[in-house]
Order: C-alpha cells, then sequence, then structure tokens
C-alpha cells in the first residue's frame, strides 16, 4: 500500500486534491498534513474524515523536527505539497510569514523526503504545487509558458518563486524525483472568502460593498478547482520527472467584467431587481505592485498527458455560486470564525 503526504488539505485547493486522492484510490493511504491556520478548515473535507484510508494530521511544516519525525514514522512513498500562505495582499503586511511557510516549510519537506528516500528514488515522487504568479505581470499580449523567465512582484509570489526553485535544485543536485505544476487563479466551493470571487459573493449576499482595487482593468485565468484537482491527479501518476508544467483554465477575464457578470448572476439568484448589485461595486486604492495581467499556455499538459478543462466558466461559476447559496452555513461559520471550532469537537 502505499503512503501519500498530502500537505494543506484542509484549504481550499488541497481539501479538493484530498477528496479526489481519498475516493479514488482505495489503494493508498492519505496523509493529510495541516497546520489549521486561518485557512485550514476541516469542515472542507467532513465528508470523507471517516474513510479507512485517510489520517489526519496537524502540525506545522516549519517545524523541520516535527517534519522529520513523521517522516521517519510514516515512511511516504509520495508527497503533494499544497500548504502555503496564500494570499497577496497579506503577504503585503506580512511578508516573512510567507518566507516561512513557503519557503522554510517547503525546504523542510524537501529535507525529510531526500533523508528518507536516501537516494532510493524507485515508486517515490515530489510533487510540488505553484502558482503563475512566479511569472510575473504580461503585458496585454502573450502567455506565460513553462520556459517563461522566473519575475515575480508580490512577497507571495517571490516566496512561492523560492520554494520552486529549491525544488528544483534538489532535483538537480541530489537527483530527487520531483514535479512541478504552475496553475493559474483558482474557483469554486470551498475558497476562503478573502479572494476576489468568494469574497464579492459573500458580500452580494449581505449587500456589503465590493472593492475593486485600481480601475479593475487587471486581467486574471480562472479555473475551476476540480479541474486543477484533475490535473494535479494527471501530473502525479503520468507527469514526467524532472519537468514542470503549466495549468490554465484559457480563460481571461477582466477583473471588472467578471465582477460584473457575478453581479448579474446573483441578481438573477436572489431574485433582486436588474442591477442592484452593481451598485455595490466601490473602486478603492490600488493594490501595491499588482500585476497587470497573468495568462497561461496549458498546451504542454494538454499535448503530453490530455488534460484540458471540463467545464466552461459559465459551468463553473454556475455550480461555484450554487453552491455557496446552499452553503450559507459553512460561510456564514468562515466568516464568524467558528469553524477553527470543528477540530476541537473532531479530535480532541
Ligand atoms: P489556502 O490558503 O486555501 O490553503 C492553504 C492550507 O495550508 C491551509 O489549510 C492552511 O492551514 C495550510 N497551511 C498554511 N501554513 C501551513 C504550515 N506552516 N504548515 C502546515 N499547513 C499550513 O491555499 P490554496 O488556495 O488552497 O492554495 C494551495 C496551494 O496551491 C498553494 O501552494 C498555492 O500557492 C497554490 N496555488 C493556489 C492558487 C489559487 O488560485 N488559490 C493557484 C495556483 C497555485
Ligand atoms: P485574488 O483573488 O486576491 O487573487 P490573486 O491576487 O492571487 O490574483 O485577486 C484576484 C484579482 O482581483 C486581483 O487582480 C486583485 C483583485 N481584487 C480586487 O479588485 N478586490 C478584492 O477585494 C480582491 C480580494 C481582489
Amino acid at each position: 500500500m502505499k503512503k501519500i503526504l498530502i500537505t494543506g488539505g484542509a484549504g481550499f485547493i488541497g481539501s479538493h486534491v484530498v477528496r479526489r486522492f481519498v475516493n479514488k484510490y482505495p489503494e493508498y493511504q492519505i496523509f493529510n498534513l495541516d497546520a489549521l491556520t486561518y485557512a485550514g478548515n476541516l469542515e472542507n473535507i467532513k465528508d470523507i474524515e471517516n474513510q479507512p484510508n485517510y489520517n489526519f494530521l496537524k502540525g506545522d511544516i516549519v517545524d523541520a523536527n516535527f517534519i522529520d519525525e513523521l517522516f521517519s514514522q510514516h515512511k511516504f512513498d509520495g508527497v503533494l505539497h499544497l500548504a502555503a500562505e496564500s494570499h497577496v495582499d497579506r503577504s503585503i503586511e506580512d511578508p516573512l510569514a510567507f518566507v516561512k511557510t513557503n519557503v522554510i516549510g517547503t525546504m523542510n519537506l524537501l529535507n525529510a523526503a531526500k533523508n528518507q528516500w536516501k537516494g532510493n528514488f524507485e515508486g517515490k515522487r515530489f510533487y510540488h504545487i505553484s502558482t503563475d504568479e512566479v511569472y510575473g505581470s504580461l503585458g496585454a499580449e502573450g502567455l506565460f509558458t513553462e520556459t517563461t523567465p522566473y519575475d515575480p512582484n508580490s512577497p507571495y509570489s517571490a516566496s512561492k518563486a523560492s520554494s520552486d526553485h529549491f525544488v528544483r535544485a534538489y532535483g538537480e543536485t541530489y537527483g530527487l524525483p520531483y514535479v512541478l505544476t504552475n496553475c493559474s487563479n483558482n474557483y469554486g466551493s470551498y475558497h476562503f472568502p478573502e479572494k476576489l470571487i468568494p469574497l464579492f459573493i459573500n458580500n452580494i449576499i449581505n449587500n456589503k460593498s465590493l472593492p475593486v482595487y485600481g480601475d479593475g482593468n487587471y486581467t486574471r485565468d480562472w479555473l475551476f478547482v476540480e479541474d486543477h484537482a484533475i490535473a494535479i491527479d494527471l501530473v502525479f501518476h503520468e507527469g514526467k520527472n524532472h519537468e514542470t508544467y503549466n495549468i490554465g483554465g484559457f480563460n481571461e477575464w477582466k477583473n471588472i467584467d467578471l465582477v460584473k457578470l457575478l453581479c448579474q448572476i446573483m441578481d438573477g439568484k436572489l431574485e433582486r431587481e436588474k442591477g442592484t448589485s452593481e451598485k455595490l461595486i466601490t473602486y478603492v486604492k490600488d493594490r501595491p505592485g499588482h500585476d497587470l495581467r497573468y495568462a497561461i499556455d496549458a498546451s504542454k499538459i494538454n499535448k503530453e498527458l490530455g488534460w484540458k478543462p471540463s467545464v466552461t466558466f459559465e459551468e463553473g461559476l454556475e455550480k461555484t455560486i450554487n453552491w455557496y447559496l446552499n452553503n450559507e452555513e459553512w460561510l456564514k461559520n468562515v466568516t464568524s470564525g467558528s469553524y477553527k471550532d470543528y477540530y476541537k469537537k473532531q479530535y480532541s
């Protein structure tokens, strides 16, 4: 039986990956390691917590001794590393927290895997999940490819770029078998309402203002989170060793156009008069160092592994909005902070 460590599995993308692996691979023992920071919520994965192949471990990847002991105890065959500080605005307020988790935490996992596997890499794999933000900002034209030079602009993207470099370096220097993916902006269920789409859905529900940074003419490429989880499954099992793959939605939207679309759909769902939600739009001070445009060329993963998004943006957004409307309890628990009690209730 294979033992797989997934870090950050109580977060947004990690919860979708853990769910997929636990349900699809009963032959694996899945270990979800998560520190349960503000972004970690065990309610995200409560549907699988009693499965026989699922194990939750609370712990911090920044603690090197703890990570070493964990690897000695469990002797993992594979690692999918998603734990991170993930929000650009928070990285502007507290860059060091991002260095600790994203750089040092990744280093601790790399060291533990290297020391545990001791050069015997048969059947072993370290998969580092990263972001397209490491490439910096595009102008009006062009796409990020796997060979685009790294040019990070925010403390978040600089910390992710640094961790990506360490992963590659461990591959080159010690032969550590790794794969790495750089993905565009995800959206979907269980997304913490600090990021654009869930924040704005929540604010529309509660008639609160929608703070659009700057003039709103910033572009992001949006991918449905379940399609990201499918891509991660594929790369983990079939990706070539020491390779990087870009993952994207072929789906560019200017923020302001996306926000107006959200407003229109939400007016319909909430049976409010047309134009009601748009009135909540408020242009606010821009984010410092705001990247103008991200867009991914995902042709490599498409040609080599046959992956492409399975849902259109219209379908994905519909599913996402319906999920938030049907899970107001989840939203309430997250915004009130009471989701933090779930660990105590279930695990202690
Ligand atoms: P998230 O913030 O929703 O979740 C992060 C998880 O990591 C949380 O459960 C948190 O408790 C855990 N964590 C944080 N610090 C930890 C630590 N020191 N030790 C152990 N656990 C810790 O993040 P997400 O949006 O799900 O992103 C997951 C990964 O995917 C990240 O590596 C991120 O850089 C990458 N990524 C995200 C996006 C996106 O659009 N969200 C896009 C591309 C790549
Ligand atoms: P975000 O969801 O924070 O993701 P990222 O910064 O990683 O791309 O932001 C997406 C875009 O939306 C980005 O251009 C910043 C913008 N934005 C706003 O205009 N207002 C907001 O309140 C937030 C959170 C983001």
